[in-house]
């Protein structure tokens, strides 16, 4: 095979800071794993508005849809929040999701054990958590047509449309139980089947995908205001849970805050394979631009590096890789080192940015 394409997009506050410690781990892996990568860099977000008035330009669109994978930072910033609706920073996002069309986002929100104190929930309830949830991310509430703000009798209307078609659904259904095969074995799927159409036909879809093709999988469904609640009451409960684009949204930032920190939490959004096999791919961490920190050498580097990881299991097949470098990050935790949004009462000053990266490149020299 060829070299792996990566194309970095950084964005804009943090996203810069984070990509950079990812690219000195992307060194790593080549100096000391022989493992090539054919890195190029653009711009997403308000770093593209800036310069060419769009959040994603053309040319950078064509180039994600020839890499093999994509790795961004974040986008946004309050610079950035007067912009009109169709160029604000999140819109580049947005594209780069339905252009490459990446149906299915893996959210996994999994509680290190140095961690768990982190939580909001009590340790015995988020300890050992290791959950992912399976969001769908090109269609639903977010996409849906007809859309806009209206007048109507001199009253403005705003409308936005839930959609789904039966193959929307059964893609990304089949997404959730393959990954689910991989782990425990189990999927609840989550809609509001008690109010809406889309959610009757979510469960329906959902059930006969599994029906057919799935009945080593364990298959519960559940209403999502309740999954919301049961998340916070007994998160352990769950494996794999498989919702759609907007209650995906709000579940799947419920989901990172029982782990203590969205500093840590990476996310992979695939679609279709490519010609090579690969699936189409964009690896980010949850976390935003978080521009109060930035420029600040405060910023968690974890969920951006542990995003690569996702992408070398993901998208390159290297899961043994990934693994080791999972395993970096969580003894780094275990040594007591942290970042800013880490620390706790009692502990001595945090590590940079960059500090934090030193640690994990030791411990992935002290794994070989
Ligand atoms: C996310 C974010 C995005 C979303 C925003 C930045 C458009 O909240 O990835 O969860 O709503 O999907
Ligand atoms: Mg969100």
């Amino acid at each position: 095979m060829n070299t792996p394409s990566l194309l970095i997009l950084p964005g804009d506050g943090i996203g810069a800071e984070v990509m950079a410690e990812v690219g000195r781990i992307i060194g790593w892996f080549g100096d000391r794993r022989d493992m090539q990568f054919d890195v190029s860099e653009d711009l997403v977000g308000g770093a593209a508005y800036d310069k060419h008035g769009v959040p994603l330009a053309d040319s950078t669109m064509a180039k994600a849809q020839e890499v093999d994978a994509v790795l961004l930072g974040a986008v946004g910033g309050p610079k950035y929040d007067d912009l009109d609706f169709s160029v604000k920073p999140e819109r580049g996002l947005l594209r780069l999701r339905k252009e490459m069309d990446l149906f299915s986002n893996l959210r996994p929100a999994q509680c290190f054990d140095a961690l768990a104190d982190f939580s909001s929930l009590k340790r015995d309830i988020v300890a050992g958590l290791d959950i992912l949830i399976v969001r769908e991310l090109t269609s639903g509430s977010y996409f849906g047509e007809p859309r806009g703000i209206h007048t109507e009798n001199g009253m403005r209307v705003g409308i936005n449309t839930q959609r789904y078609t039966e193959a929307e659904i059964a893609r990304v259904a089949r997404s959730a139980f393959e990954l689910a095969r991989r782990r425990s074995g189990k999927v609840c799927s989550m809609e509001k089947a008690n109010v809406m159409e889309s959610g009757i036909l979510w469960r329906d879809v959902v059930t006969e995908i599994h029906q057919a093709d799935y009945g080593d999988v364990e298959l519960s469904h559940m209403y999502a205001d309740n999954g919301a609640m049961q998340l916070v009451r007994a998160p352990k409960q769950f494996d794999v849970i498989l919702t759609d684009n907007l209650f995906g949204d709000i579940l799947s930032d419920c989901a990172a805050m029982l782990t203590g920190s969205l500093g840590m939490l990476p996310s992979a959004s695939l679609g279709l394979p490519m010609e090579n096999g690969r699936p189409k791919a964009l690896y980010e961490p949850v976390h935003g631009s978080a521009p109060d920190i930035t420029g600040q050498a405060k910023a968690n580097p974890c969920a951006c590096i542990l995003s690569f990881a996702m992408a070398l299991r993901y998208s390159f097949d290297m899961g043994d890789e990934a693994t080791r470098l999972e395993r970096a990050v969580e003894a780094v935790l275990a040594d007591g080192v942290r970042t800013a949004d880490l620390m706790q009462a009692g502990d001595t000053a945090p590590v940079s940015t960059t500090q934090m990266t030193d640690a994990i490149i030791a411990k992935l020299e002290g794994s070989l």
